[in-house]
């Protein structure tokens, strides 16, 4: 994965500001039902919850939300991101920290839980940032990673280019394969109790806005996007997965690289 753009490259063709109407609306989207499995999953209200790759905090303001009395830590290295995030919601109850998500400099095992939604794939060592997460972990402590497959992640007809028939425009340059590798990962770091899940959003139940069209791509998009928009019959599946595993509460050591 060593040879894809980051999330920084990615963006150089895309206008802040249509980014983080994006990571909102798609965190607006898939909120529901993310948060359904966190809770089967374990999630309960006080439990210290890290946010590990938190951007503008669309999905750990939710996480506030859903456990209002749980100390929550967001984690970027973008500190514009984190100041978008600060401002949208001056929760006294989220702490921003501005560092790598492979060395947060926070304390070992503080956590309960560590999330990271759509993170590794942008990273050219996922196990490194993993490695660190079950650094943060308490034994009995819940890792949660989250992410999108390109060879499973859109079904968007009619299509956007005819020689790709998925994705954003961005996407043409490159594969990320994130999704497959969750399970794999978490085993890798000596996880047990491993669940899985896919979650999946439709425009014709949430609606084509849902899905910030117009923030995908870059200006020479914008017909496309506008075609798309205006056009009754266009449909837009996205999928993406979820997989939780749990820190193991006995003596074993945290994994090395
Ligand atoms: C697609 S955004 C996802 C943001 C958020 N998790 C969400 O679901 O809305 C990816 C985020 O990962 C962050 N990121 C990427 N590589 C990182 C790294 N090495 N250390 C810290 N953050 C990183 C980016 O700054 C960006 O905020």
């Amino acid at each position: 994965m060593a040879s894809l753009p980051t999330y920084e490259q990615m963006l150089k063709t895309t206008p802040l500001t249509a980014e983080m109407t994006r990571l909102e609306r798609q965190a607006a989207r898939t909120w529901p039902t993310e948060s359904h499995w966190l809770t089967q999953f374990g999630l309960r209200d006080g439990q210290r919850v890290l946010d590990l790759g938190c951007g503008t905090g669309a999905f750990t303001h939710r996480l506030h939300a859903l456990c209002p009395a749980s100390p929550i830590t967001g984690v970027d290295h973008n500190v514009a991101w984190l100041n978008k995030a600060q401002q949208q919601t001056p929760h006294a109850a989220i702490r921003w920290v501005e560092a790598t998500v492979t060395e947060t400099g926070l304390p070992d095992e503080s956590f309960d839980w560590v999330i990271s939604r759509f993170v590794l794939r942008f990273l050219p060592d996922p196990m490194a940032a993993i490695r660190e997460a079950m650094r943060l972990l308490v034994p009995g402590g819940k890792l949660v990673l989250i992410d999108a497959d390109d060879d499973l992640a859109a079904i968007i007809d009619p299509p956007i280019r005819p020689q790709t028939g998925h994705g954003p425009p961005w996407r043409d340059q490159s594969m990320y394969r994130a999704g497959r590798h969750l399970i794999r990962w978490l085993r890798q770091a000596d996880c047990h109790n491993i669940q899985f899940q896919a979650i999946a959003s439709h425009s014709d139940l949430l609606g084509l806005d849902a899905f910030s069209v117009t923030a995908w791509g870059d200006s020479a998009s914008q017909s496309w996007q506008h075609d798309f928009v205006q056009n009754p019959d266009a449909l837009i599946l996205l999928m993406h997965f979820l997989a939780c595993g749990e820190k193991s509460s006995g003596n074993s050591p945290i994994p090395k690289k």
